[in-house]
C-alpha cells in the first residue's frame, strides 16, 4: 500500500463514519472557546518530495476528547516556502474526526527535494504554530546529514530542557527512539494497579500524549524540523514483549486490548507514515526513510514482535533457561528478513538502525562469569549474533546503530563475537541518554567501575547525564557529540559536550575526537 492510499483510506473512514446517524456533528466553521492547537504541530518520515503533517484538535487537553465535545471539524492546511506564507505550494483540507483522536495527519507530496518548507493549520478562526518541513535529498543524491538523536522523557522526573537546545541546532532530521511517554504515574490518570498508576484505554493513553505533548520545548522541537519516531515499551508497558505484560498477569486478551490503546494513541500523536493494520494491536511501524544516497534510516520495532525475556527478565548470569536458543528472536522472522534483505539491497553509504535497546552486552561480573540484562540484545544472543553477522556481511564498516532506553550515554564498538575483542569491529552503537527520564543524572553510573569496562573492552565511553545526541554526517565520516545537562530538576540548564566520536566510512570502530 502506497502512502497516498492510506490517506485515501483515513478519508474514506472519517466519511463512511460521518453518513451514520450518531449524533456526531460536523463543522466546516467551528468556534473554540480555547485554542484548539495547544498541542502544537509537527512534521515527519520525509521524502524527496514531501512529509508527513500532524497535529491534533485539543481545546481542553486533558479531557478524553481534548475538550471537542464530538465535533468533527474540517481542518484546512498550507506548505509555503516562506515562512510569512506568500509563496503557498501546496494547500487543501482534512477531517478531525472523534475516532481517531481529533488527530490530523497529511501526506504532503509535490514538493522539491533537499529544501525547507512551512507549515500551517487552520480550524474556524483558530490558526496553528508555524512549523518547518525538511523533504529529503533526491535519490542518489549524496547531501550531508545533521541528526539529533532523543529517547525517554518523563514528565515527572525532569523538565524537557534538552528539547530547547535541540530546537537552536541547526537539524535535518530528530530520531526519536522510544519512550515518548511513560504509562506509570501521573496526574490525569484514573486507574490504579498494584504497579502504581497506569494508564489502559485510548483516553487515557491519549490524555497522557496531551499532557506531554502540551509541553513548549518539546512542541519547539517538533516545529523544528521533521522527526522520524518510533517506538519502545513505555508507549504500552514497562519491558513488555510481544503479548506478554510486564508482570505477566494480563490475559493474551488484556494485552491485546492495552496493545491496540497504546498503539493507536501512538499513532493518533505522530507524524508518521505507517501502514493501517486490521487492529490497532498489529500496527507495522517498521519504515524505512532514504536521506538520498547518503544514508538509509531502518526503522526498527524491537517490541511488538520479541520473544518472552528469558529467565523472568531483569540482569541474570547466563547461560540461563532459554536465553541462548536460537528461536528466540528480537525483531521477530518477518522484520528480520526485511531488515537483511533492505541492507542487501540498499546503496545508501550508511546503514542506519534506529533501535530500542542497547546492542553491546554489558556483563557487570568480573572474569568468564557473565551477568547480563534480559530485556536487552544481550538477552537474545543468537538473535544478536544473526543480526551482527548481517550487518558484517552487507554494511561492515557503514552501519551505525542508534539506541535509547538504559537513560545514559554510551559509545560502543560491535562486533559479531564480543569474547573476541581482537576481532574488528562492524558496526558502532551510539546509545543516546534520556531526555529526562532518571532525573539529573550523574557523571557516570556506581556500577561503571574502570574494572567494569575493562571488563567490556567494546564499551568506549559513558556517561550518566541528561540530553540528546547530535551527529554530523557526510559521505566519509559520522560524528556523534553527546550533548548533556548538569540537571533537570530546574529550569534553564546550559547544555555542554562532553565528548565527541567518530566513525570513519570503511575503517572499524571509533575514535575518540
Ligand atoms: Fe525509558
Amino acid at each position: 500500500m502506497d502512502r497516498r492510499d492510506f490517506v485515501t483510506d483515513l478519508a474514506r473512514l472519517a466519511a463512511l463514519c460521518a453518513v451514520v446517524p450518531n449524533g456526531w456533528r460536523v463543522s466546516g466553521r467551528p468556534r473554540f472557546a480555547d485554542d484548539p492547537f495547544q498541542l502544537g504541530v509537527a512534521s515527519g518520515d520525509p521524502t524527496p518530495d514531501g512529509g508527513v503533517l500532524w497535529t491534533r484538535l485539543a481545546p481542553r487537553p486533558l479531557e478524553p476528547d481534548g475538550g471537542m465535545e464530538g465535533l468533527r471539524v474540517t481542518v484546512s492546511w498550507q506548505v509555503a516556502e516562506d515562512e510569512g506564507f506568500a509563496r503557498v505550494v501546496q494547500q487543501g483540507r482534512a477531517m478531525a474526526a472523534p475516532e481517531l483522536g481529533f488527530s490530523v495527519h497529511v501526506d504532503v507530496d509535490g514538493l522539491a527535494p533537499d529544501r525547507w518548507y512551512f507549515y500551517r493549520f487552520t480550524a474556524g478562526d483558530a490558526a496553528s504554530p508555524v512549523g518547518r518541513l525538511r523533504t529529503a535529498p533526491a535519490a542518489g543524491a549524496v547531501t550531508p546529514l545533521r541528526l539529533a538523536v532523543a529517547s525517554c522523557q518523563h514528565w515527572e522526573q525532569g523538565l524537557f530542557t534538552a528539547y530547547g537546545h535541540l530546537a537552536r541546532e541547526e537539524l535535518d532530521l530528530v530520531a526519536h527512539l522510544g519512550d515518548y511517554i511513560y504509562e506509570g504515574g501521573g496526574a490525569p490518570d484514573r486507574v490504579r494497579t498494584h504497579s502504581g498508576l497506569e494508564v489502559r484505554t485510548v483516553d487515557d493513553y491519549r490524555r497522557r500524549y496531551a499532557q506531554y505533548k502540551a509541553d513548549p520545548l518539546l512542541q519547539a522541537a517538533h516545529r523544528r524540523c521533521p522527526w522520524i519516531v518510533t517506538w519502545d515499551d513505555h508507549e504500552v508497558d514497562n519491558n513488555y514483549a510481544g503479548g506478554v505484560g510486564e508482570n505477566g498477569m494480563e490475559s493474551e486478551e488484556q494485552m491485546h486490548a492495552r496493545r491496540a490503546a497504546g498503539y493507536q494513541a501512538w499513532w493518533e500523536h505522530q507524524p508518521v507514515r505507517v501502514p493501517r493494520a486490521r487492529s490497532w494491536a498489529d500496527l507495522d511501524v517498521t519504515r524505512r526513510v532514504s536521506w538520498g544516497g547518503l544514508a538509509d534510516l531502518w526503522m526498527l520495532d524491537g517490541r511488538q514482535y520479541r520473544s518472552d525475556q528469558a529467565c523472568g527478565d531483569g540482569s541474570r548470569v547466563v547461560p540461563c533457561g532459554a536465553w541462548a536458543d536460537p528461536a528466540r528472536t528480537m525483531l521477530g522472522e518477518r522484520q528480520e528478513r526485511w531488515l537483511a534483505d533492505g541492507l542487501a539491497a540498499s546503496r545508501a553509504r550508511w546503514q542506519v538502525l534506529g533501535n530500542q535497546v542497547m546492542v553491546a552486552p554489558l556483563d557487570d561480573r568480573a572474569g568468564a562469569e557473565q551477568r547480563v540484562s534480559m530485556d536487552q540484545w544481550s538477552g537474545y544472543p543468537a538473535a544478536r549474533e544473526r543480526l551482527l553477522r548481517t550487518i558484517g556481511e552487507r554494511a561492515a564498516n557503514r552501519a551505525v546503530v542508534l539506541t535509547g532506553d538504559i537513560h545514559a550515554n554510551w559509545a560502543n564498538e560491535l562486533r559479531p563475537d564480543f569474547a573476541r575483542p581482537e576481532q574488528p569491529a562492524v558496526a558502532v552503537e551510539f546509545v543516546g541518554t534520556s531526555i529526562s527520564s532518571g532525573g539529573d543524572g550523574s557523571e557516570r553510573w556506581n556500577s561503571v567501575t574502570d574494572a567494569l569496562l575493562a571488563e567490556n573492552p567494546h564499551l568506549r565511553w559513558h556517561n550518566n547525564r541528561r540530553g540528546y545526541l547530535s551527529c554530523t554526517v557526510t559521505a566519509e565520516a559520522w560524528t556523534t557529540e553527546y550533548r548533556t545537562l548538569a540537571y533537570v530538576s530546574r529550569p534553564d540548564a546550559p547544555v555542554e559536550t562532553p565528548a565527541r566520536w567518530r566513525t570513519t566510512h570503511g575503517r572499524p570502530g571509533l575514535q575518540r575526537l
